[in-house]
């Protein structure tokens, strides 16, 4: 497993860093096979595999639930599980516990928390606590009620600059690694030049340090709606629905079960059961 040190020697070494998440045993182990260099738990999980048409209702409690089936699928990979919504804005000693919660019950190496601003004096506490912590701006998922939506953010100079200022500052706080989301290819060069942690584009192009992508985005897992910024390596719904819909079919028709996958009684057995 690699540690927070050597992902920062990565940079230093243009060597790109590959992040995806995963919510459950086989998805983090297909990762964890993969050779994924960091597994995250994100509350998309509340989109892709919850139902939810957004990550507001994801509670600490479905992290745990999903961290803890994500580190059993990977024990070997750095695992990231997000703070959930509304939880980072309650006191600092507050937020502080759940972290520390999230972390002994799942498992995980590090939490990833959105937003600078008043989260950053949250991302040094937790860092002086001994837990590593991933920054995450641009479009930040849990605060898109007020972003105005999924939008790209940082499109114009003064909000560039602002998204610039912000990643320095959570870097000074002490997070290990940052995630931008939906921003300009531009800004996200800038930016990582500019700091020595890792940056983690999702929709921003690939002047950084690395990349993550939803795990269901990826493979085509759902019927959900695919940003412009994902590329599909897969598309295993239709392959799982046309196996499903066969299973249907063979149930009925009664070519399931064939005799191979039946058991088998001895004949002079079976003369007791019949009479
Ligand atoms: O929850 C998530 O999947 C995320 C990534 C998009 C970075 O936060
Ligand atoms: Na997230």
């Amino acid at each position: 497993m690699k540690s927070t040190t050597q992902f920062k020697a990565m940079k230093m070494k243009y060597e790109k860093i590959t992040m995806v998440t995963a919510y459950d045993y086989p998805s983090a182990k297909v990762a964890e096979q993969a050779g994924i260099d960091m597994i995250l738990v994100g509350d998309s999980l509340g989109m892709v595999v919850l139902g939810y048409d957004s990550t507001i209702p994801v509670t600490v409690d479905d992290m745990i639930h999903h961290g803890k089936a994500a580190r059993r699928g990977a024990p070997d990979t750095f695992l990231v599980v997000d703070m959930p919504f509304g939880v980072c804005h309650l006191s600092t000693d507050q937020a502080l516990r759940y972290a520390i919660e999230m972390m002994q019950k799942t498992g995980a190496e590090a939490v990833k928390i959105e937003g600078a601003g008043t989260m950053i004096p949250l991302i040094e506490r937790l860092t002086a606590a001994g837990i590593p912590v991933v920054a995450h701006l641009g479009l930040t998922p849990q605060s898109a009620a007020v972003l105005g939506g999924f939008k790209v953010q940082g499109k114009t100079s003064s909000e560039a600059l602002k998204i610039l200022e912000d990643a320095k500052k959570t870097e000074q706080a002490g997070a290990f690694m940052l995630v931008v989301e939906c921003i300009p290819h531009q800004l996200a060069k800038q930016l990582s030049e500019a700091l020595t942690i890792p940056t983690i584009g999702i929709g921003a192009g690939k002047d950084v340090d690395g990349q993550v992508l939803v795990f269901h985005d990826l493979i085509g897992y759902g019927t959900h709606h695919i940003p412009k910024f994902v590329k599909q390596y897969a598309t295993v719904f239709p392959t799982m629905q046309q196996a499903l819909a066969t299973y249907v079919d063979e149930v009925k028709s009664l070519t399931f079960p064939s005799e191979a996958h039946q058991f088998v009684m001895k004949e002079q057995e079976t003369i007791a059961l019949y009479g």
